[in-house]
């Protein structure tokens, strides 16, 4: 399977030392819409260009599959969209050190990092990004494009809405459930239902701001 990266920043970094593990994966470059970065090589790859090029891939460099290594939750959805748009499909990326029970259902375009733990029955939609070491505990779902920070610890059948970032190390009660788009500090322990679009940090996590603007 021939596969570009886009993005040249730290998630593509994470992407593409897990695609090394990958036997049957070659990745021809990447694509940034810095242009600045356009001609120069990441780990020894071209960058081809932007997004532009989405269109010709297949093509010029008989490219199928598109990994979106980037941190933003909704950039990762617009340019998943432009992937599809351009009839490409989405590689995932997931280390071979991450356990993943064979019940649980991921969808497409996901980077799992090393040490993840998916447990029984748990549901991961398109373009979630687990960092490492994560534990989503049994009957869970992540919603599309949402980023769980490493060290996160779910209890069971927790409930992550689409686009939410959950921060590095936070713990979650089971049953909770965090809405769309919202973001939970570092460290925080969550407790009780979190809305959508908001910023909730602490322990236990309270609501600091809305993310929808007034
Ligand atoms: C929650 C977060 C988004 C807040 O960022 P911010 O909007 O810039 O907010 P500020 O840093 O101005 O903090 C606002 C207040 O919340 C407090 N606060 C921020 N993060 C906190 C946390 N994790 N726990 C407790 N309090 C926190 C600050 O101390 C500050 O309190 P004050 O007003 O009394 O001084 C950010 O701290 C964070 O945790 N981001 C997640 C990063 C991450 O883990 N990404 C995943 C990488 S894989």
């Amino acid at each position: 399977m021939r596969v570009v990266i886009f993005g040249t920043g730290e998630n593509s970094a994470q992407a593409w030392h897990i695609l090394l593990h990958q036997a049957d994966v070659e990745v021809i470059g990447f694509l940034d819409d810095d242009a600045a970065k356009h001609g120069s090589l990441h780990f020894g790859r071209p960058v081809i260009g932007g997004q532009e090029h989405f269109a010709s891939l297949r093509a010029q460099h008989a490219v199928t599959h598109v990994l979106v290594a980037i941190g933003n939750n909704a950039a990762r959805r617009s340019t998943h969209e432009a992937v599809r748009a351009a009839g490409l499909a989405l590689a995932s990326a997931i280390h071979p050190r991450a356990v993943i029970d064979p019940s649980a259902r991921i969808g497409v375009g996901c980077i799992v990092e090393m040490g993840v733990f998916v447990h029984p029955e748990v549901t991961i939609g398109d373009g979630v990004f687990l960092g490492g070491s994560c534990v989503i505990a049994h009957h869970s779902t992540v919603g599309h494009h949402a980023l769980i920070g490493g060290g996160v610890v779910f209890g069971g059948r927790v409930t992550i809405g689409d686009e939410a970032l959950i921060g590095v190390g936070v713990a979650i009660q089971p049953h909770v459930s965090i809405g769309a788009r919202s973001v939970i500090g570092v460290g925080s322990a969550v407790i009780k239902d979190i809305p959508h679009d908001v910023i909730a940090v602490g322990v236990p996590a309270k609501v600091i701001r809305s993310l929808v603007a007034s």
